[in-house]
């Protein structure tokens, strides 16, 4: 028997990963593919998280529904934050557990959001906002982040009827796909834009700790008043290597976190106790870990954009996150970019459209192999583009 779906359902975007899985497993059949399309880390979580699992693990006390966040992991949030971005958080009303962060980014518009209320969003952005928004019967805005606007949005070109309308604005700094850092200007500038609209800022900050060169990042919540106005969702899965090992939280204003609580107590029966042990340990440790991890991205980047420069491709280093973002070689759309070095090499990446109609000359490359595969693959880039033009290609692009 067939059944149909849920009319939502038909409202959201599967189309672009759905071919490019096609693709994938076409080019796997014939061997060799190198994987840097998936956001997923390739290395593991830190020694004293494996040590916290593996013992609370072996207790059969700890395999009851936990229901919500234990205190020690409340705890630990508000520590981390204060040590890592200089934020005080109240760890019982300013903290909320989730599944990840994808729980709660997919669940937090049908916690406050009204069909038909506008919610504004960034073009190119990490899909799960738009499909939570539509899921909850909202409409987006979109708003463009463009390279001559450093690929911060520009709120004056925000139509005022749009503003006052929108009841959630989401801001992803250093993000996935756009790897750039925010710094405090915009954020304040973001808070007075919340403020004059009365819209609440959600802020994705799950890259939070993947910055380069020295730098660091700044949180939301660090910009005087921005509690009043915002939410921040953060995660273990990239700082601390854990993305298979459910956990995230969401920190900032405390009735909106009473609200999306509140719907996920109707939902979710909490996350594995010996995961929010591991997340405690990991969050109270010496970060160490997050210095090695840092130190192995940044030579990803910089090994891999250099083969891709031998070859003509003039890929910009970024600040921060995993990802390495730019337009594709003059003559190719991203995605048709996509097919032909999947096809020609079995290198895999990502088309920008998958995020977004402004992401469309673009490309999103994954650092998630161990440095010998990057160089495999940029070596496979590199003579593929040279094919193409018998000499390096003519670029032009995102210097
Ligand atoms: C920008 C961004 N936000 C949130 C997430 C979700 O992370 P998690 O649910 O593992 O915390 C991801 C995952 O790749 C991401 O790229």
């Amino acid at each position: 028997m067939k059944f149909s779906q849920a009319s939502r359902l038909q409202t959201l975007r599967t189309g672009v990963f759905h071919e490019i899985a096609i693709r994938q497993r076409i080019a796997e059949q014939k061997g060799l593919t190198i994987d840097l399309s998936k956001g997923s880390p390739d290395m593991g979580p830190p020694e004293v998280v494996l040590n916290a699992l593996k013992a609370a693990v072996s207790d059969s006390r700890n395999y009851g529904y936990t229901l919500t966040g234990i205190e020690e992991f409340h705890e630990a949030v508000a520590y981390f934050y204060r040590q890592r971005y200089g934020v005080k958080l109240d760890p019982r009303t300013e903290v909320l557990q989730l599944i990840g962060s994808q729980d709660g980014l997919a669940h937090l518009p049908l916690s406050l959001m009204n069909p038909g209320d506008i919610a504004i969003l960034p073009d190119p952005g990490y899909p799960v906002y738009e499909a939570g928004i539509k899921l909850a019967g909202g409409i987006p805005y979109l708003m463009p982040l463009l390279k001559e606007n450093s690929f911060y949005p520009d709120f004056d070109s925000i139509p005022t009827e749009i503003a006052h309308r929108a009841k959630l604005m989401y801001l992803n700094y250093p993000g996935n796909p756009v790897n750039v850092l925010a710094d405090e200007a915009f954020f304040r500038k973001a808070v007075d834009f919340a403020k004059r609209y009365n819209i609440l800022l959600v802020h994705d900050f799950a890259y939070s700790e993947l910055v380069f060169d020295g730098k660091r990042s700044t949180s939301l919540l660090a910009i005087p008043g921005a509690k009043d106005v915002s939410v921040e969702f953060n995660s273990l899965s990239k700082t601390f290597n854990m993305a298979g090992c459910r956990i995230g939280y969401i920190v900032g204003n405390e009735h909106v976190l009473q609200a999306l609580e509140l719907l996920k107590s109707n939902i979710d029966f909490g996350v594995f106790l010996p995961i929010q042990k591991a997340a405690v340990a990991a969050l109270t440790s010496d970060y160490s870990s997050i210095t090695e991890t840092v130190k192995i991205y940044q030579e990803r980047r910089d090994i891999f954009t250099s083969y891709l420069a031998q070859g003509g491709w003039k890929v910009e280093k970024p600040s921060a996150t995993m990802f390495l973002w730019s337009k594709v070689p003059r003559g190719w759309t991203g995605r048709q970019f996509v097919f032909d070095v999947l096809e020609h090499t079995g290198v895999a990446l990502t088309p920008g459209d998958a995020f977004g109609e402004m992401g469309k000359d673009y490309v999103r490359i994954a650092l998630v192999q161990p440095i010998d595969r990057l160089i495999e693959a940029g070596e496979r880039i590199q003579k593929f583009l040279s094919r193409f033009t018998g000499s390096p290609v003519e670029t032009n692009v995102y210097i």
